[in-house]
Parts: structure tokens; sequence; C-alpha cells
């Protein structure tokens, strides 16, 4: 069912008091989608409510309820809030171009700042806790991959709207938990981009193409995010955990790998560096996120990239998308 945040949704059924409810901010996020496949099987009593800005396509899970507004608007928000009460804010939502955030300043900073920002407000409001996604763009990778102790230092505008979001959160007198995390791939139904769709895309066409050999991170499969984020929900965890796959590698030795898993020619990928490539926002070059202290907390293994892929392989050809899996 969809509500439009400003009119309808006082309609809806009480919220059951017996089950925790969970809102997800970004219902089109691909995150959003892994997390909430997840939590859906957990054996938790949890009501899951979705939020959308209608900005990116998603598709509504069976028998839950979505919103369509927009969390930059705090009056919008925190009348939401203030009616669903939820136990956890879950923000997935984020202006995630790396290189527009260098132009679209404004825009940037009013999703991941003033968006968070809001959601803070909220979470004092209303006690509940906040959930929040961040990336190892806030570090420069002179040394990755970092320990959650590593000091941030943003090399671009992107990075630099995630470490105030995430200033938002721990200044706010509120119970939260960020979640760093990198290279996000995994089956969407949705099929939205990401690293290993844009590939599999590149391969498809047959032609050679190129891709950086000196960025390295730790690519995560976004389903293991899902398993984090329940974890995180039954145990209140707080702070800061990072979520990094188990894999540290260069994006050519992704591509490779992706090209290998499925079935496709890896010699149409070839080398190239960051400074023939002109992105128009500097990268961390040794980015990544070392999750040792969420798998130690949490009792939890992240994906290395052959698991994670042969996985989502498996998921795009369970939702019948041979295209890809052939
Ligand atoms: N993708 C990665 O590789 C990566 C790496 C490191 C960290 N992260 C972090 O992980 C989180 C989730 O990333 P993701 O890749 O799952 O996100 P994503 O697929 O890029 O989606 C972001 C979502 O934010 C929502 N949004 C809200 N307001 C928006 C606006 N004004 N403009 C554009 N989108 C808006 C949109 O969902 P609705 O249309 O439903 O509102 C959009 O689908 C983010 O905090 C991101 O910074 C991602």
């Amino acid at each position: 069912m969809l509500f439009s945040l400003n009119s309808d949704f006082m309609t809806i059924p009480q919220i059951q008091k017996e089950k925790q409810t969970i809102l997800i901010i970004g219902a089109g996020s691909k995150s959003a989608e892994a997390i909430g496949r997840v939590l859906s099987m957990s054996h938790h009593p949890l009501r899951l409510l979705w939020l959308t800005s209608g900005t990116s396509p998603f598709i509504i899970p069976n028998n839950e309820t979505i919103f369509q507004g927009d969390f930059t608007n705090r009056k919008e928000i925190k009348e939401l809030c203030l009616h669903l009460q939820p136990n956890v804010i879950i923000n997935t939502a984020a202006y995630t171009n790396v290189d527009s955030a260098e132009t679209e300043r404004q825009k940037a900073w009013q999703v991941n700042v003033t968006g968070v920002e809001n959601l803070v407000a909220v979470c004092r409001l209303t006690d509940a806790h906040l959930i929040h996604f961040s990336t190892d763009y806030i570090f420069d990778g002179e040394h990755g991959p970092y320990v959650e102790t590593d000091a941030p230092h943003p090399l671009g505008y992107y990075g630099k709207t995630k470490v105030a979001g995430e200033n938002a959160c721990i200044g706010g007198n509120i119970d939260y938990t960020i979640i760093r995390t990198n290279v996000l791939y995994g089956a969407t139904k949705t099929l939205k981009q990401d690293f290993v769709m844009w590939t599999l895309k590149k391969l498809a066409e047959g032609k050679k193409f190129s891709v950086v050999n000196d960025q390295f991170s730790n690519p995560t499969f976004i389903d293991d995010l899902g398993y984090l984020v329940d974890k995180i929900i039954r145990s209140r965890a707080k702070g800061i955990f990072h979520a990094g796959g188990a894999d540290w590698i260069s994006r050519y030795d992704f591509a490779k790998m992706i090209a290998q898993v499925f079935r496709e020619d890896q010699n149409h990928i070839l080398p190239i560096t960051t400074n023939d490539l002109h992105q128009a926002a500097a990268r961390p070059m040794r980015g990544g996120v070392i999750p040792l202290k969420a798998e130690t907390t949490f009792g939890i293994k992240f994906s290395g990239i052959e698991s994670g892929l042969l996985a989502m392989r498996r998921q795009l050809q369970i939702a019948g998308h041979h295209e890809w899996t052939i």
C-alpha cells in the first residue's frame, strides 16, 4: 500500500504494539531491498514500514506499507514519525553520486546532512534508535582499509557530507548506530545499478573496456548488511561499525572476478589508472573498511567476493534474469 506523506497516512491501521516498528528510509536504495529481504525473514516480531522520496523505482514488498515523502522536510518526517512511533529508523537514503556531488553541493548536503539532522531530531522526540549508513569515502585512502577509530579526512564533497551526517548522529543525544560500508553489490528486483551490474552490461556489449587498477576496496554483498542490521536491531548495539567484504582488491581484479563467476570473457577488461580516468571527484585509493569489530561483536562473517558473486548470480537466476546468468 502506498500512502502520500502529507495526506492519507493517518488512515493506516493502528500500529501493533507487540511488534517492533522499523521504518526504512530510502525504499528505492540498493541496500534497503536486501535489508528488507533479511528482516522480513527474521524470527523477530517486526513490522516493516518504508519511506521513499520517489526518486528511484522500487517494488513494494508483500503486505508492507510504503509512504511517499521527503525526509529532508522536517515537518513532514516529524508528523509521520510522531504518528508511527517507530522503535528503529534505518536510514539508507543518501545522495550517492560521488562525482555529481562536486557540483550539486546543495542537493548533496540537503539529503546527506539536513535529512540526517531531521531524523536525529525525530529520534530525540520519539526515542527511536537510528541506524545510519556511511562510507569509506570519509577517509582519504592513504592507509586503508580502515578501522572504526581512524580519523576521517574526506577528499571530496560527498565524503564531507557523509562526515557531517555522521556528526549529526554522534552529537545528537540519541541512540545511534553508524554502519560504514563500501562498494555495495547484489541482486535487486529493479536490477539497480552497481559495479557488478555495470560490468555485466559492459561485458554483454562484447567490446573492450577499462577499469581502474589502483583503487582498492573490499566490496560488500548487500545481503550481509541485512544480517548485520538484524543483529543490531536485536542487540540495540550502538556506536560505529565497519561493514565490508572479506576480500580487499582493486576494481580491475574485482571486474575480472565478475567475468569469471558470470562466465564472461575476462580479456575484454583492460587496466587503466585513476589519473587517466579524469573523474570529477578524487577517490580514496586505498579505501575499504575492516569489519572485525562487527564480526566479533555479532558472530557474523562477511562474504568474500567469489561467494558473494555466486550468491548474487543465484539470486538473479531465481528471479528469472537469465540474460545475466547463462
Ligand atoms: N553504493 C555503495 O557502493 C555505497 C558505498 C559506501 C556507502 N554507501 C552508503 O550506503 C547507503 C546506502 O547506499 P545505496 O547504494 O543502497 O543507496 P542508493 O542505491 O544509491 O540509493 C539511495 C536512495 O536514497 C534515496 N533518496 C532520498 N532522497 C534522495 C534525493 N534527493 N536524491 C537521490 N536519492 C534520494 C533514494 O531512494 P528513494 O527514492 O526510495 O527515496 C535512493 O534510491 C548510503 O548511505 C550510502 O552513502 C553506499
